[in-house]
């Protein structure tokens, strides 16, 4: 029997590609999503590439009618918790919004977990959650702070899971926090799809490459970094995705052991465990793509911090999982998908 799993924001950036490599692994997806910064061609285009239908509910997170027919209506085996708001700018404009979302929406989504007794939980946070780390790279037991309500929304669902697996040791609440996920699917056909002018790096230079925007900035050269910008732990999603795989195939197995099937709070880095600099990222794109990204320095972005990759050993021990795919294949990846896909998901 296959296992089925609930993904919510799975027409997003990462959840569409997780919903192909689970297809892939053998396990059933239910596609929750409220397409508030996706489209619904991105699960049409997931069905087309993995050859079978998905099934798709439109609905909110933050809607408990809706949730409580999802889970009468399926057996769940687990469920991976993508929705939610991610653009830091927005989140300092709109912190009650990004908590309604973030928070009171993962709240709603555990209390009908609860409910039905469902109590295997993948959650997507971040490195935001590091702060700006006083060690590199960086272990899952480093200090957390949060700079702006998107990093505090992400934290505050770390700590009300923590609390959460003291208080019912039957919970297993897988936490993935990610580094930075660039790259798309090797088809090309489903990658990322901002939104308005992109605010995140790798989006923005293929943007700049497709001819859509003029020039990049480059937001700061005098860090103590290799050369002087800003160092990154770029993931290809790809790899991320197979990251969520083996976060389910450990609570599978979990849960077939005799000792216990719970794992409680677990958090886990995904990260390549390397650092990248913007312009090493910036080179290797133009290289790789044979395109001109013409670029200037501009003064450092607030909130940024110099440098930030991941320890990813606690990845391999525990999931055996590690990331395999390149900094070429992201950028050679993202260019196949922006320059089939100059609009992304919109035809024209
Ligand atoms: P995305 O915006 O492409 O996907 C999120 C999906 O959630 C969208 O399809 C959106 O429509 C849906 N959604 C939002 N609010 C919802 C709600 N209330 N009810 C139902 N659906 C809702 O973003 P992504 O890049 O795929 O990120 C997925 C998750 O990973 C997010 O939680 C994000 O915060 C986290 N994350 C992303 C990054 C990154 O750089 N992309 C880094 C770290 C963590
Ligand atoms: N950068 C530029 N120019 C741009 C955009 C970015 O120089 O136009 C630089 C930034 O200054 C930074 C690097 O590229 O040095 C990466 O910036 P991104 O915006 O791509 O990514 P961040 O590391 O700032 O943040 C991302 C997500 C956060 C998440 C964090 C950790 O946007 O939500 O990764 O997972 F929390």
């Amino acid at each position: 029997m296959k296992h089925k799993i609930l993904v919510t924001g799975g027409a997003g950036y990462i959840g569409s590609h997780t919903c192909i490599a689970l297809h892939q692994a053998g396990y059933e997806v239910v596609v929750f999503d409220n397409l508030s910064n996706s489209s619904a061609e991105a699960v049409n285009r997931v069905s087309q590439l993995i050859d079978a239908p998905i099934e798709f509910i439109k609905g909110d997170i933050r809607d408990r009618k809706a949730l409580q027919k999802v889970f009468s209506e399926h057996e769940f085996f687990g469920v991976i918790h993508f929705a939610g708001l991610k653009a830091v700018g927005e989140s300092v404009a709109k912190p009650l919004l990004y908590y309604d979302n973030n928070v009171s929406g993962t709240i709603t989504l555990l209390d009908v977990m609860s409910e039905f007794s469902m109590k295997r939980f993948v959650f997507s946070s971040s490195a935001t959650v590091y702060g700006d780390p006083e060690t590199l790279p960086i272990p899952e037991n480093a200090p957390r702070s949060a700079t702006n309500p998107y990093g505090q929304s992400k934290l505050t669902v770390e700590c009300v899971l923590e609390d959460l697996a003291v208080a019912d040791n039957d919970w297993s609440l897988v936490t993935l926090r990610y580094f930075n996920p660039v790259g798309a699917h090797s088809s090309g056909i489903i990658g990322e799809d901002p939104n308005d002018i992109p605010n995140n790096l790798m989006p923005f230079i293929s943007q700049v490459a497709v001819g859509k925007l003029e020039k990049l900035s480059i937001f700061g050269k005098d860090y103590a970094t290799i050369d002087g910008t800003g160092v990154r732990d770029f993931i290809h999603v790809t790899d991320l995705a197979l990251g969520h795989v083996a976060a389910l195939d450990y609570l599978k197995e979990q849960s077939g052991s005799k000792e216990g099937h719970s794992v409680g709070f677990l958090p886990i880095n995904l990260g390549t465990g390397k650092g990248t600099s913007v312009l090493e990222l910036v080179d290797t794109f133009a290289k790789v793509t044979e395109q001109d990204i013409p670029y200037q320095f501009a003064k450092r972005r607030a909130g940024d911090i110099a440098s930030c990759y991941a320890s990813a050993d606690k990845a391999k021990t525990l999931l055996g999982w590690e990331a395999k795919l390149s900094i070429i294949d992201m950028c050679t990846d993202t260019w196949r998908w922006q320059s089939r896909n100059p609009n992304g998901y919109n035809a024209s």
